[in-house]
């Protein structure tokens, strides 16, 4: 089950105490109570989210009102209407404008109890200004498990049909990296394992950047691929591992956060992980000298599973319909900032 990702992790730990077979219960239980229109405790009217900001950009996509439905939440619509402010069941505000923009939240305009929702898929290093944000918003849509919104960049789902075969490989390590600083982890990393292991760059950094429809087809042909973040933090894994190594079909050599985050997300031997070794001269020479059988080894969740990326903001959003009737009411962020930091 744990491959899966995604579980409802909050509430399990109010439930504290369930055993294993329980626990997997109590999880059918809520799927099957979430999917089935016609029960209960799923409101049938539809939600309304306002986005305050679209991420990363001044003009939001189209958002016909079947957006949702497309993402299996019917009863839900996104909408970047700002007049809709009023009726709103959410409003969600992406932190990077906040920032960037210095933008004003209309807290003058805001209806009593309107749920406000902080979303941010960046990491802690790369966030500034939490703290102008005290007790103000009630939920939090981020890849961080203990999120009220719990929206990671992948997770693996069950196969149906054939299993793709593994594209052939001719090329030892990959890595692609658009801002290179020495400071960084990674940055050291790479410094120690160049001279062991024939890693090609790719990216802005090196000069070599690879367009959108090109990146997989040429990760495809190695055999590893470092996906180093660019920096480490509790269960802040992204696209570098989802897709630029797992479903382009290559391994991943991750560094980030500890092998047991990984572990709640994809089998334990579907990946490698830094820690593994004491240096990065040893984790070369386990890389350099790996026989067929040991490297194949590394693929055999393809079996019976599937990569899916879960890069697109309409879903991330899309997913506060599903969780919105069992989040805390009267939940405030008080100090958001320490939360989030820590
Ligand atoms: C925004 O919503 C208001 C109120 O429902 C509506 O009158 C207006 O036409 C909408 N604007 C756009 C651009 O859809
Ligand atoms: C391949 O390597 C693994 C692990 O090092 C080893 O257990 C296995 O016997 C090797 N297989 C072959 C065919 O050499």
């Amino acid at each position: 089950m744990n491959c899966i990702g995604y579980h409802p992790t909050r509430r399990l730990r109010a439930w504290g105490g369930l055993a294993g077979g329980a626990t997997f219960m109590v999880i059918w239980f809520f799927w099957l109570w979430g999917s089935a229109p016609g029960s209960a405790p799923v409101p049938q009217s539809t939600l309304t989210i306002l986005i305050w900001h679209w991420p990363f950009t001044n003009r939001p996509p189209e958002l016909p009102g079947d957006t949702c439905t497309r993402y299996g939440m019917a009863s839900c619509r996104l909408s970047a209407n700002r007049s809709l402010l009023a009726s709103a069941d959410a409003v969600v505000f992406h932190h990077r404008e906040l920032q960037t923009r210095q933008s004003l939240l209309p807290l003058d305009q805001r209806p009593h109890g309107q749920p406000w929702v902080w979303a941010s898929m960046e990491s802690p290093s790369n966030t500034h200004g939490l703290h102008r944000f005290r007790g103000i918003f009630n939920w939090v849509l981020s890849y961080r498990r203990d999120s009220d919104i719990f929206v990671p960049y992948g997770r693996l789902e069950p196969l149906s049909g054939p299993t793709s075969p593994l594209p052939a490989k001719s090329r030892m390590a990959a890595w692609v990296i658009s801002n290179f600083q020495e400071r960084q982890q990674r940055a050291k990393l790479y410094r120690q394992l160049a001279p062991h292991l024939q890693v090609d760059v790719f990216g802005r950094a090196s000069g070599r950047p690879l367009c959108a429809n090109c990146l997989l087809p040429t990760l495809a042909r190695y055999r590893f691929y470092l996906a180093f973040e660019n920096s480490q933090h509790r269960d802040y894994i992204t696209e570098k591992f989802w897709r630029n190594a797992l479903a382009a079909g290559a391994v991943p050599v991750a560094l980030g956060p500890p092998r047991a985050t990984y572990e709640a997300f994809v089998p334990p031997d579907a990946f490698v992980h830094v820690d593994d070794f004491s240096s990065a001269r040893e984790l070369a020479v386990f890389l350099v000298s790996m026989n067929e059988s040991r490297y194949r080894g590394f693929f055999a969740w393809r079996d019976r599973l599937r990569v899916r990326l879960l890069g697109d903001w309409r879903e991330r959003f899309c997913t506060i319909c599903a969780r919105y009737p069992y989040l805390p009411r009267s939940q405030v962020y008080e100090d958001l900032e320490s939360w989030f930091q820590a």
